[in-house]
């Protein structure tokens, strides 16, 4: 399905993007890991391919324009070209919304808001005066929501706004590229086992009641999220565009709690 293209992934050092990198490259993509924390980011890479011919790490602050720019230009010198950019990397805040700061506000919406804004634009710079591949595309750009992109918890408030302006930037820049071979899709992930889950994980009532909001009963695994990510990487989603999928176990049609044992 996406044999052969060439991945950026922004956040890749663990959890999500991580699990992306894993599975593209078990498909037989070629992948760029990203990420501002850079140790983890190259132990990440050497994990999945320690020649350098499949995997390869490039720092990135996506909060930054030229950093993100300098990617796309490693990346190409690295690769020849890029396919799919994921914009992945993101960050949480959690604060009562009357005590939230304003520098906190800032953070999460340059990372989370501004950051995936960036990561579209340049990729799409990138990809516009790419050759179409053999299916006609010229590239593919995967934003990462959340189910905080329509539903709301009042504690991680910036986290919302940001994961709810992604969603409409995708529609905009999926709009905006439509004709121009270049698809623009999301994932909203509900609750997903990464370490940003694990202090949930780790305290029961909490634990309890997320599953109480799950119909599957279970957090998502990272690979569930990843494999969402290979579909709208290849051509199996060749009309959708400027649209957000939701890997949530059932969350977002929910309108009650399941029992929990
Ligand atoms: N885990 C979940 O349950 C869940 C649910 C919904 C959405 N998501 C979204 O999925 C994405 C990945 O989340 P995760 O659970 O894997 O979290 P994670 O914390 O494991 O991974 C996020 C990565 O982003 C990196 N990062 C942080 N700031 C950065 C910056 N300025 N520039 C570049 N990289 C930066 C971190 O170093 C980290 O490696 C996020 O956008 C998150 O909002 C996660």
């Amino acid at each position: 399905m996406i044999e052969n293209k060439v991945a950026i992934i922004t956040g890749a050092a663990g959890g999500i993007g991580y699990a992306c990198a894993r599975r593209f490259i078990e498909e037989g993509a070629k992948v760029v890991l990203s990420d501002i924390e850079e140790e983890r980011g190259i132990a990440a890479t050497q994990k999945l391919d320690d020649s350098g011919e499949k995997a390869h790490f490039i720092h990135c602050d996506v909060s930054k324009s030229r950093e993100i720019e300098s990617l796309f230009v490693k990346a190409r010198e690295k690769f020849g070209r890029v396919d799919v950019a994921i914009a992945n990397a993101g960050i949480v805040h959690v604060a009562d919304i009357l005590e939230l700061e304003e520098e906190a506000f800032d953070q999460v919406i340059s990372v989370n808001l501004k950051g995936v804004f960036l990561t579209g634009q340049i990729a799409a710079r990138h990809m516009i005066g790419q050759e179409p591949d053999e299916d006609g595309s010229r590239g593919i750009i995967i934003n990462m929501s959340s189910l905080n992109g329509v539903l709301a918890i009042p504690e991680i408030a910036p986290y919302v706004i940001s994961k709810g302006g992604v969603n409409q930037w995708t529609k905009c820049l999926g709009i905006a590229m439509a004709n121009r071979g270049i698809r623009v899709n999301g994932i909203g992930p509900g609750s997903i086992a990464t370490e940003l889950f694990q202090t949930i994980a780790d305290s029961p009532d909490k634990y309890r009641s997320v599953l109480s909001r799950t119909p599957m009963l279970r957090p998502g695994e990272p690979d569930e999220v990843a494999k969402v990510a290979v579909f709208l990487a290849s051509n199996y989603s060749s009309y959708m565009t400027g649209e957000t999928i939701y890997v949530d176990g059932g969350r977002m049609g929910l309108n009650y709690v399941v029992p929990v044992d």
